[in-house]
């Protein structure tokens, strides 16, 4: 269960383990070098015979096993492919190395050793570790919070140990990668474990405490609003989106500031990353009611604010530089005698007025709210995670986010820190026509501009809220939850965003891979 990852100096050839994983570049095929030949001889072409028969070639996420009978310390080799040296970049590392941790598993092998990345071309050794890292951590997450004690997820075996064993390791620069690399990877799964968690247990309530709890642990400042607090302070729309179920909305403010290096350079005027994430806890869609096989997912339309709690707990401990403003915007879609309904107005917390058509265009409507509530608490730029709209899904399809901005370089950064965490992004365009569609007819605006181009019109809507300032808006609709197991995690919540907001916020958008 406790997989403790290591990095140490020494030969992988002299520890004794159930398996020794090796990278493999693809188009190397013909001049293995290093440890792969070193093994190869050993086993007198035996390894090398066998991967050309099976046609491993080396390319991203594909693996090779075999067991070495006694012949080497290693009970079993596991050859991993990176693909091709020149366009390696942090995701191959990340891929290669969660399939070579899928194959161990796989295997029942408990303790591993493995080979350091080799070095690549678009990507520095350090980073190149944190990708591994990630990738073993990232693809070996589980959810067996709800499984019988008879069956706790794949494997019965447990892996227990992770070793990196390089003969020339730089010691100080492998503990920062590591500890990067684990603070990263708790970070997507705590955001992962929260989208896979049934909406009767994560309900707004329990989105504030387990905020509350993520930010005593991370040195944050954490303010929870409940329905009350948001009428008095003019936050209609997320009150009226909450207002149909027993479990009442929560609007969750976070803070961090960076920890203070030297007196006096923490003075006004400084940057502030404002986060927003939709935190619909169920989405029934209201008495705009969704179909039986479009509700079977939406536990998991609060993966934005998923993502945007992910990403605040790991900022302190990665020591981020920059000060962040988070909301999280909780609430729960559901119908009742209280429920909002299409042809109800209402006032956002900045005074426009929003005609409802459909009351399953929710998600827009209580990141109004919060959009305006950062900008009012100091943000510089706002940037917003939603499970927004199913026309992003058509658009893209599932494992790509729609990325939207007011503002160039905004995307530029966003994109490249996208590419960084292997968390494929593309930017759509915000079509000024499409304005006509959304405009009200008796209040300002309509929550709904209908099925053509609905991601765009989505984020047209949300547009009107960031109060001036440089904002960005990541449709994750397909892109938060996976059908099928992946090489860097199973089925289900996806934590995206959280690996893309750390690049950002840390590294500045990152190095090319
Ligand atoms: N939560 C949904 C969007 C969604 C769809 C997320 C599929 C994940 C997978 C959102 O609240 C919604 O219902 N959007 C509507 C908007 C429409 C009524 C304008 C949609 O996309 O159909
Ligand atoms: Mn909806
Ligand atoms: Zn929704």
């Amino acid at each position: 269960m406790t997989i403790e990852i290591q990095a140490e100096s020494g030969q992988v050839l002299e520890q004794p383990c159930d398996a020794l994983v090796l990278p493999i570049l693809e188009g190397d095929a013909n001049d293995w070098g290093g440890t792969a030949l070193a093994v190869d001889t050993v086993l007198s072409g035996e390894l090398r015979r066998l991967a050309d028969e099976a046609r491993f070639s080396g390319a991203i996420g594909t693996t090779f096993v075999l067991p070495t009978l006694g012949r080497l310390l290693a009970r079993r080799i596991i050859l991993t492919g990176i693909g091709r040296s020149v366009v390696a970049d942090r995701e191959a590392v990340r891929r290669g190395w969660g399939a070579a941790a899928l194959a161990t598993r796989a295997a029942g092998a408990a303790t591993i050793v493995s080979e350091t990345p080799p070095t690549l071309p678009l990507i520095s050794t350090e980073s190149a570790l944190v990708a591994a890292a990630e990738g073993v951590r990232l693809a070996l997450y589980q959810f067996n919070k709800y499984r019988g004690a008879t069956r706790q997820g794949p494997s019965t075996r447990e892996l227990t140990g992770f070793r990196f064993v390089d003969p020339a390791l730089d010691q100080a620069a492998a503990t920062r990668a590591l500890h990067r690399a684990e603070t990263t990877a708790a970070a997507v799964s705590l955001a992962r474990d929260l989208g896979n968690e049934p909406a009767s247990v994560l309900t707004p309530a329990a989105f504030a405490a387990e905020a509350e709890r993520v930010g005593a642990a991370a040195g944050l400042t954490v303010e929870v609003l409940g329905p009350e607090q948001l009428t008095a302070l003019g936050a209609n729309a997320i009150v009226a989106v909450g207002r149909g179920s027993e479990n009442e909305p929560r609007l969750i403010r976070m803070s961090y500031r960076p920890t203070e290096r030297s007196a006096g350079n923490a003075s006004g005027g400084q940057r502030v990353v404002g986060l927003v994430g939709k935190g619909i806890t169920f989405d029934t869609g209201g008495y705009s009611i969704k179909t039986y096989e479009g509700m079977l997912e939406m536990k998991g339309d609060m993966s934005g604010a998923a993502a945007v709690l992910g990403t605040m707990s790991a900022l302190r401990a990665l020591d981020c530089q920059v000060a962040v403003e988070a909301t999280i915007c909780a609430a729960e879609n559901m119908i009742s005698g209280t429920a909002f309904r299409p042809g109800d107005i209402l006032t956002a917390l900045n005074g426009v007025t929003i005609e409802i058509l459909s009351t399953d265009a929710e998600g827009r409507l209580v990141l109004a709210d919060g959009l305006v509530d950062t900008a009012r608490r100091g943000a510089t730029e706002l940037i917003d995670l939603a499970t927004l709209t199913g026309a992003a899904v058509v658009a893209l399809g599932e494992g790509t986010s729609a990325l939207f901005a007011s503002d160039e370089a905004l995307a530029e950064r966003l994109l490249a820190a996208a590419t960084t965490a292997g968390e494929r992004s593309w930017r759509l365009p915000l079509i000024e026509e499409l304005n006509e569609k959304i405009k009200g007819t008796v209040g300002d605006i309509k929550n709904s501009g209908g099925r053509a181009g609905g991601a765009i019109t989505a984020a047209l809507f949300l547009r009107r809220f960031r109060e001036g300032l440089p904002w960005a808006h990541f449709d994750i609709a397909g892109s938060s939850r996976r059908a099928k197991n992946g090489p860097l995690g199973p089925k289900g919540a996806t934590g995206v965003g959280v690996l893309t907001l750390l690049a950002y916020l840390t590294e500045g958008g990152g190095e090319a891979g």
